[in-house]
């Protein structure tokens, strides 16, 4: 476990999210091998020790292999396995909150799996508040994302209740429409059963605690500046992007799950890390390219294939999440630094 890490998770433990009111209580994290998954179950782990919480925490995952690799062979997690795709796992356990992480999250497989896309989330989803409602769940968080939106009206902050325009005829919208789905299912399951859940819609999420297997764009250009390489844009670069970093992102997952209000949906973004594509590349090169590496474009003819999303122009208001009394703690430099020295000193 490296420092950086550690600096992270005591910031969530001395966050004042009411942790006390956890105590002894039983988790239940999917997509628990994922990015936010494993810094959801490792920063558990870290306040149950730290604070004396006693949680007992279940990880859903496809591969117990894997997740022992993550998280170790000692670390005092269970692990229920399971494809979400197919909705029909059994989960003999006890849960009091859930956390619902897994998605499809490559565009790649997007595209070339739109089916199996839509039925993770929404066979999986549907599963999960069945079994939340089942368990008497006393409060379930359905990751999201800013994906919702789709293209928004952008002459303004896009608030939760902005809805843009998604064309549901496009095979890549099955990822976001997906998700309008899986919240949709949240609404209906608090409406009709009570249950207590709330959508979590994250922006682009990085810093340290990322996986050695990630490959979204940002830790993309994190690797061509420490290797002294150039940013190389497969797009031109153009979309604006809406980040935050990834413990403020734990943190806000953690607040919404003891304090969000049910049936809701909550923009999780750091508001002043909002950038076009481009100028995230070319803040990477001033700020971490020692003048070794520069910004190329390089479209290739086949891009649709690749499935990335279509340009947008969103700038996410994160109001309402600050309403709950939270802060992001870290901009976009910082988010890169602390990534890069942990990527550095873990390999
Ligand atoms: N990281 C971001 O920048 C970001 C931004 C917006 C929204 N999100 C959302 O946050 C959630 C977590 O994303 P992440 O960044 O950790 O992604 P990730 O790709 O790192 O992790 C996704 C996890 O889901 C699991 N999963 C995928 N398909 C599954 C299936 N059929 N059955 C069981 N598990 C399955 C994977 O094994 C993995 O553990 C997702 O819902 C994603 O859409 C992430």
């Amino acid at each position: 476990m490296k420092d950086i890490l550690l600096e992270d998770f005591q910031a969530v433990a001395d966050s004042g999210i009411p942790f006390e009111e956890l105590k002894g209580s039983s988790f239940l994290i999917t997509g628990a091998t994922g990015l936010i998954g494993s810094l959801l179950v490792k920063n558990l782990l870290y306040c149950s020790s730290a604070l004396g919480l006693e949680l007992k925490i279940c990880a859903l995952v496809r591969s117990v292999e894997k997740a022992r690799g993550i998280f170790g062979a000692d670390a005092p997690v269970d692990y229920v396995t399971a494809d979400l795709s197919k909705p029909d796992f059994a989960f003999e356990g006890e849960c009091d909150y859930i956390i619902h992480a897994a998605s499809v999250t490559a565009s790649k497989q997007m595209v070339e799996d739109p089916v199996g896309t839509i039925a993770t989330a929404v066979e999986g989803t549907k599963r999960l508040l069945a079994l939340a409602v089942e368990k008497r769940a006393k409060s379930f968080v359905y990751i999201s994302s800013m994906e919702v939106y789709g293209q928004p009206d952008s002459g303004k902050k896009t608030a939760e209740s902005d809805l843009g325009y998604v064309d549901i005829g496009s095979v890549r919208s099955c990822y976001p429409e997906g998700k309008r789905m899986c919240e949709c299912l949240c609404t209906a399951y608090a409406a009709q059963y009570g249950l207590n859940v709330k959508s979590a819609r994250l922006a682009q999420t990085f810093g340290a605690g990322i996986l050695p297997t990630e490959s979204r764009v940002f830790a993309q250009f994190a690797r061509s500046a420490l290797r002294g390489e150039n940013i190389v844009l497969h797009t031109a670069g153009e979309s604006e992007g809406n980040y935050v970093y990834t413990s403020d992102a734990v943190r806000a997952i953690l607040l919404l799950l003891v304090r969000g209000e049910s049936g809701q949906a909550y923009n999780i973004a750091n508001e002043e890390s909002h950038v076009t594509i481009r100028q995230m590349a070319e803040l990477v090169v001033e700020h971490f390219g020692e003048g070794r590496t520069k910004v190329v474009i390089d479209i290739p003819e086949d891009s649709e294939r690749l499935g990335y999303a279509p340009p947008v122009k969103m700038w996410l208001d994160a109001s309402k999440m600050r309403a709950l009394g939270w802060t992001p703690a870290y901009g976009l430099v910082d988010s890169y630094r602390r990534m890069m020295q942990y990527m550095t000193t873990t390999g």
